[in-house]
């Protein structure tokens, strides 16, 4: 039987064909964070087959630097880029429009796109990579969740042989970066004031801290992952907002501490989706993520837990998942078609739950919390009241044993009626 091997001189030759006659030709759209680290990394590293040829932005002049090449075309015009020679186009503007109208137009004449846009890809992404497919030409988004960690990547080829059935993912960086730091005992509003003062936050960081962004991102990676197309907006976020330092300090005698958390899991055919601060075990490598860090774990069918960490954003970090997608074009790789379903998503979730309350003392309180929960047949695990608070604004949590998401709900509607309770309950999972 004649050598299978593949000798390094056949190798060579087999690359060499693989290759494109010329390098792309690469339009950047956007040169703010990302745009200018993806400029820096092709015209530093020089990555074969890539060609930096445009760049466009609005008010080009203020953003010329020196170290790009002569050969570079910078431009405010956007209609002639997209009517150029040029490839590929690398869209990192943000935002839906005209973001979305650039790849779309981009990908109607042909040429490929990659993009970090997140909101983009979660709310269009199935009928922008039918367009691609339609055209011929390749959509890549490896950069649109986490960043620089090669989550997307890793579905698309290393994971596509499992079934994954779970995941839980710390998929915004400004929320990590913010109860991270009130771990460590730091106060919300001055977290907050330092992560804007960072650039970590924007000015107005509802996207963030209200879930907005860790949504999008989780509608993504369910599509890759579980396999179904879900609409985000069906996905309900909780804000991280409600979290106080009172709560960090239970969580710690609980043995956990709380972190923003995008989950989602498919149990007989129904998909459940969530995300929101939540308690995770010290133990767990949830817990270990601190300041901007992304992390997810996903649990295959057949392969068990993988777990992604590093940098989920930055210039830097999210220019090498960009570049990395520009060379895969150049080489031709291509990725695993992952076929999805149109999937309604629920929130229902059978897990323990940590529920703290915020009352003016008075007898009798526990035994009417204790009786709507037993109405609803949820076991209750633990009551932990800490000393030195006073009895006009006393908090004390209630935990409780893994209940339907729904029971504890209607649960607490009726204990949020209570007079004794000087603001609603704040009620957060518990990963075990
Ligand atoms: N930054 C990160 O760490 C990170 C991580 C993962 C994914 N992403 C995604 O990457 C994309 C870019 O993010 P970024 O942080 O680089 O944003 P950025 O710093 O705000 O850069 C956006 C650039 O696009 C330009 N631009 C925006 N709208 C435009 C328009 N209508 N016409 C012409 N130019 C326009 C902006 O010009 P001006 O300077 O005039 O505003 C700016 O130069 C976003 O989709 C973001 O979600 C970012």
């Amino acid at each position: 039987m004649p050598d299978e091997k593949v000798s390094p001189a056949a190798t060579k030759i087999t690359a060499q064909e693989a290759r494109p006659e010329r390098p792309l030709r690469i339009a950047l759209f956007g040169f703010g964070t990302v745009g200018s680290s993806v400029a820096k990394i092709l015209v530093e590293s020089k990555p074969d087959g890539l060609e930096l040829a445009h760049i466009f932005n609005r008010d080009v002049a203020r953003k010329r630097v020196d170290w790009v090449p002569a050969s570079v075309n910078w431009t405010e015009d956007a209609d002639a880029v997209l009517a150029s020679d040029a490839d590929v186009v690398v869209e990192l503007a943000g935002g839906l429009d005209p973001a979305g109208d650039w790849v779309r137009r981009a990908l109607e004449a042909g040429k490929s796109v990659v993009t970090a846009n997140k909101k983009l890809i979660a709310y269009h992404g199935v009928e922008l990579e039918r367009l691609a497919a339609a055209q011929g030409g390749h959509l890549k988004y490896g950069a649109a969740v986490a960043g620089g960690i090669p989550v997307i990547p890793g579905l698309e080829q290393g994971l596509a042989g499992d079934r994954i059935l779970r995941m839980e993912g710390i998929l915004n960086g400004t929320c990590n970066f913010i109860l991270s730091r009130m771990e460590e005992g730091a106060e919300y509003a001055a977290v907050l004031a330092t992560a804007q003062a960072k650039g970590y936050a924007e000015a107005d960081p509802t996207e963030d801290v209200g879930g907005f962004d860790a949504r999008a991102k989780l509608a993504i990676l369910m599509r890759l992952a579980m396999r179904v197309v879900v609409d985000p907006e069906e996905i309900v976020p909780k804000p991280i907002t409600a979290v106080a330092a009172v709560d960090f300090s239970y969580a710690r005698d609980l043995g956990c501490t709380i972190r923003q958390v995008a989950r989602a899991e498919e149990t007989g055919g129904v998909v459940a989706a969530t995300v929101g601060p939540m308690l995770v075990d010290l133990r767990s490598p949830l817990a270990w993520s601190r300041g901007t860090e992304n992390m997810v774990i996903l649990t295959g069918h057949y392969g068990g837990d993988v777990v992604f960490s590093g940098h989920g954003a930055g210039g830097h970090p999210t220019a090498v998942a960009v570049v990395s997608d520009l060379l895969a074009l150049a080489h031709g790789s291509r990725r695993v078609a992952i076929p999805s379903v149109p999937a309604r998503v629920g929130a229902e979730f059978e897990v323990p739950h940590y529920i703290r309350f915020l009352v003016a003392d008075r007898p009798g309180i526990v035994a009417e919390i204790t009786g709507a929960l037993a109405r609803e047949r949820i076991n209750i695990r633990a009551i932990v009241q800490k000393p030195g608070y006073p009895a006009s604004a006393l908090p004390f949590v209630v935990t409780v044993e893994p209940c339907k998401s729904s029971a504890l709900k209607r649960a607490l509607a009726s204990i949020g009626k209570m007079d004794c309770l000087l603001e609603q309950p704040l009620d957060l999972q518990m990963l075990e």
